[in-house]
């Protein structure tokens, strides 16, 4: 059973317990409400790091993220993400995702979902923010689809970094050994989903450093006006998080954003696992 979150996306999907072994037919029916909605939201879920990364599982191969110091201990799938400082040490990423992205665009086969567990969530602020990429498609006019399907864009690992580490300087420097893991690399500004063939604007202000094949200026013109059309509010939905839930996602579909909180007055903690993209899926997206 599912309820609409918003106009713009998502879904809650309801009286499901990720804690416990699925049936196939939960999971299909999953898999087809993210298609058609991009997001779900599974309320009231307490999820130790293992049941956590079973439930993923059903959804393809995990991944680990590249920023390896906020993997948890002994348990590399799962990605903390918050403001917990232990023995002095931040254990969790403080400053993830605070522009729009599509998680790990930077790698030649992006991830195909991710799956955030909000343990400790503050009472207000730190909002997620999620954008409906094909409502944004769908919303153009026809020319101007069809002369964003012939351009592609640079997605950028190191220039992403380089920003984050001039807003953070806690953020430790990227070695020339992490550089090279993650070269730049190309991918088209419109892709489609692999089994509903609905096309999705693919742009992302946090990696994307250029536009190929049009003069640097039309790239940064180009840049700014898909910025704000893919982010206007009748697209965007914010989820404002209660703990225990838990919220999948389609990162072709849809883009995210963390939002700020007051870091002096609340903890935020969050659990994330990662579905990993592939070859087969990815070529499944480009458009024929
Ligand atoms: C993420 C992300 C934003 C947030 O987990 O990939 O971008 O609000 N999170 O935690
Ligand atoms: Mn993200």
């Amino acid at each position: 059973m599912f309820r609409l979150l918003s106009e713009a996306l998502g879904v809650e999907a309801l009286n499901i317990d990720a804690s416990q072994p699925q049936e196939d037919h939960v999971i299909a029916s999953l898999v087809a409400a993210l298609d058609q909605h991009g997001i779900v939201l599974m309320r009231g879920q307490t999820l130790s790091p293992d049941e956590h990364i079973a439930f993923s599982r059903r959804f393809g191969p995990l991944q680990e993220v590249a920023q390896k110091q906020y993997q948890m201990p002994g348990k590399p799938l799962v990605y903390v993400i918050g403001n917990v400082v232990e023995n002095g040490r931040a254990v969790a990423d403080p400053s993830v995702g605070r522009l729009w992205h599509s998680d790990q665009s930077f790698l030649q086969h992006p991830a195909l979902g991710s799956i955030l567990y909000g343990l400790e969530c503050p009472p207000v602020g730190a909002d997620t923010l999620f954008a409906n990429s094909y409502a944004a498609y769908e919303a153009l006019p026809p020319d101007r689809q069809v002369y964003l399907e012939g351009l592609r864009a640079v997605h950028s690992f190191a220039d992403y970094y380089e920003g984050l580490r001039r807003r953070d300087a806690t953020q430790p420097m990227l070695t020339s050994e992490r550089k090279a893991l993650y070269p730049d690399v190309v991918h088209p500004l419109v892709r489609q989903n692999p089994r509903t063939r609905r096309k999705a604007i693919y742009y992302n202000p946090g990696y994307v450093t250029q536009i190929l094949g049009v003069s640097d200026e039309e790239s940064q013109l180009l840049m700014r006006e898909l910025a704000d059309h893919c982010t206007r509010p009748q697209f965007v939905y914010a989820h404002e998080w209660r703990a225990g839930d838990v919220v999948m996602w389609d990162n072709l579909g849809v883009a995210h954003k963390g939002t700020p909180f007051d870091t002096e007055h609340y903890i935020r903690r969050m659990h994330r696992t990662t579905i990993a993209g592939n070859a087969d899926v990815y070529r499944a997206s480009l458009l024929q």
